[in-house]
């Protein structure tokens, strides 16, 4: 069996939220304060996850990312990801701030991680400290490092934000000059947790302009059919350098992803809001039959792309990228 959406996209990709907890503030991801966090109750247990993992995975799903919040902080986690590499997918992918990774880099490995993306918008102490409101890049840097040093990949995701950590863009790169790591440029978005919306943000050609006149020997990569990157290379460097139009939504068309929020909610994009209620049909009785089925009709009707997603939502963007997992 597959999922096919009505534009023809094979659907094989699944975003799963763990949790909205996240132990940072980023201040591009939520308020100061924090959001108001989902209650016990309200998130999918790891039995209830476990089963609907196992539901997309006879839906012809190939591909899972664990996100968050940050995943870490939900207790249990590492011990749930053994089970979904022992009896459902082949491995995971995590997507991750890294400040609490350094200590389960063992078991996280045994539960099957083939890949990592670490959230990190700079290089300097202070700075991180002032935009995720916490500080702890050391932990993160100790990471990186760990990760590499076990033939982890590791891309890593730097939100660029005008007037805020511009002057990061070129150290962040020259984490791909010796070592075998991708370096993303990330468009900012408006899921901040509010609702609003900041005059101004970096475009991908903004940030590709920038890149260009830092490197002029700067060459764009074929780009990979479901990726949301577009990569590039400087000569001599074992790793690569990525942009990734998250706002410009220039990659819709080839787009393969699902998302299920920590209260088991499906997005079918990440600019709409939830189009079924899966939390529901794993605690109603539902057969994994019925709930397949809803799952099919549900992606049939995927929108175009990211803007159609957003003009059909009943709601104003105000949602924290927590919540939905990025
Ligand atoms: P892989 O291709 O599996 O490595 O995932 P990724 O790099 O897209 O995922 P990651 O969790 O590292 O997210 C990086 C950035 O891409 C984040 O800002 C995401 O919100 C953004 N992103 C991921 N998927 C989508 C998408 O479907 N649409 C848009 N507009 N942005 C996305
Ligand atoms: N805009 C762009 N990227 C964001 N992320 C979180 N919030 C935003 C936002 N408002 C990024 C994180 C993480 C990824 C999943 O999404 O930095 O790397
Ligand atoms: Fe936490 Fe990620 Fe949001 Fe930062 S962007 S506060 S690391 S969930």
């Amino acid at each position: 069996m597959s999922l096919v959406d009505s534009h023809g996209r094979k659907i094989d990709y699944v975003r799963l939220a763990v949790t909205d907890r996240c132990n940072l503030r980023c201040a591009y991801c939520m308020p100061s304060q924090g959001i108001d966090f989902v209650p016990r109750k309200d998130l999918l247990s790891y039995e209830e996850m476990l089963r609907m993992l196992k539901i997309f995975q006879t839906l012809g799903v190939k591909k899972l990312r664990i996100t968050g919040g940050e995943p870490l902080v939900r207790k249990g986690l590492i011990d749930f990801l053994a089970k979904v590499n022992d009896q459902v997918f082949d491995g995971f992918h995590l997507t991750t701030n890294a400040t609490l990774t350094e200590p389960h880099i063992p078991e996280l490995l045994k539960a099957g991680l083939k890949s990592v993306n670490i959230s990190i918008d700079t290089l300097n102490r202070q700075q991180f400290k002032e935009i995720t409101r916490r500080d702890e890049l050391e932990p993160v840097l100790r990471s990186i490092d760990q990760f590499y040093d076990n033939d982890i990949p590791i891309k890593l995701n730097m939100v660029v934000m005008k007037g805020i950590n511009e002057d990061a863009i070129l150290p962040m790169a020259h984490m791909a000059q010796h070592r075998a790591i991708g370096v993303r440029y990330l468009e900012e978005m408006p899921f901040n947790g509010t609702d609003e919306i900041k005059p101004g943000y970096f475009t991908y050609r903004d940030i590709e302009d920038i890149l260009a006149t830092q490197f002029p020997d700067l060459k764009k990569m074929a780009y990979e059919r479901t990726s949301t990157s577009q990569n590039y290379k400087v000569k001599d460097w074992k790793g690569d350098l990525g942009i990734i139009a998250s706002y410009s939504r220039t990659f819709c068309g080839t787009c393969n992803r699902l998302r299920i929020t920590p209260t088991g909610q499906l997005n079918t994009c990440l600019y709409g809001g939830s189009v079924l209620d899966i939390r529901k049909l794993l605690r109603n009785g539902s057969s994994d039959k019925e709930i397949g089925q809803h799952i099919q009709t549900a992606v049939a009707n995927k929108p175009k792309d990211g803007f159609e997603a957003e003009r059909l939502r009943i709601d104003r963007i105000t949602e924290s990228m927590a919540a939905i997992g990025g």
